[in-house]
């Protein structure tokens, strides 16, 4: 699991070795170390396989990014009011990589931390966090779930300010602007990375 990087090993932090890249496996197992509700660890899914079709987009290293997603929120739940301000020491203490610890973070930019989204995985992070969670409220109205979900469906509930009112459409519209794309195509993206999970995402619709 942690691997040597190089020919020499790195260390952090005294003791740790830092691991070559997160997996997807590490992360799934340190978020369940932090994350326990149901619907956390529902939006940890939403986030890691939107990531991966993100990654998918960008010809990028999907288990990677899948990964970043599935540890977005790490100190969420245990510390709500503090959020991410828990995440880079245990992080790093634990041999996640440095860069992946800064994608983390970047994703609140603007809102609890002041790293600024560089990369095509942070920038993606940014962007998915919030619409993912506008995806899934379509979806759970429907009686397909996201099964015939359309983006023309979700951009009226992106555009109607009231639905899913506490997923930033600003925040979501800043995203895009970084990635240059339209709203309508990150979202298409996300669906696409969501709807062969719809089971699991509990959005495989009301009569499935
Ligand atoms: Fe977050
Ligand atoms: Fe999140």
């Amino acid at each position: 699991m942690r691997k040597a990087v190089r020919s020499g090993i790195r260390r952090i932090w005294p003791g740790v070795t830092d691991m070559e890249k997160l997996t997807l496996e590490e992360a799934r197992r340190l978020n369940a170390t932090m994350v326990q509700e149901e619907h956390l660890i529902i939006h940890a899914l939403n986030v890691c396989y939107a990531m991966g079709a993100m990654a998918r987009h960008f010809q990028e290293d999907e288990e990677h990014w899948m990964a970043v997603g599935m540890l977005h929120d790490y100190d969420y739940e245990k510390y709500p009011d503090e959020h991410l301000q828990h995440t880079k020491e245990p992080l790093l203490a634990k041999g996640v990589p440095e860069a992946d610890v800064r994608a983390i973070l970047s994703h609140g930019y603007g809102i609890c931390t002041d790293v600024r989204p560089e990369t095509l995985m942070e920038k993606s992070l940014f962007t998915v966090d919030e619409m993912t969670g506008i995806i899934q409220a379509c979806a759970r109205m429907r009686p397909n779930g996201i099964s015939d979900l359309e983006v023309k469906s979700f951009m009226k509930k992106f555009k109607d300010k009231r639905f899913a009112a506490k997923c930033s459409r600003d925040t979501i519209l800043q995203g895009c602007e970084m990635l240059g794309m339209e709203p309508g195509e990150v979202a298409a993206i996300c669906i696409e990375g969501m709807r062969p999970h719809a089971k699991e995402l509990g959005i495989a619709g009301t009569e499935n």
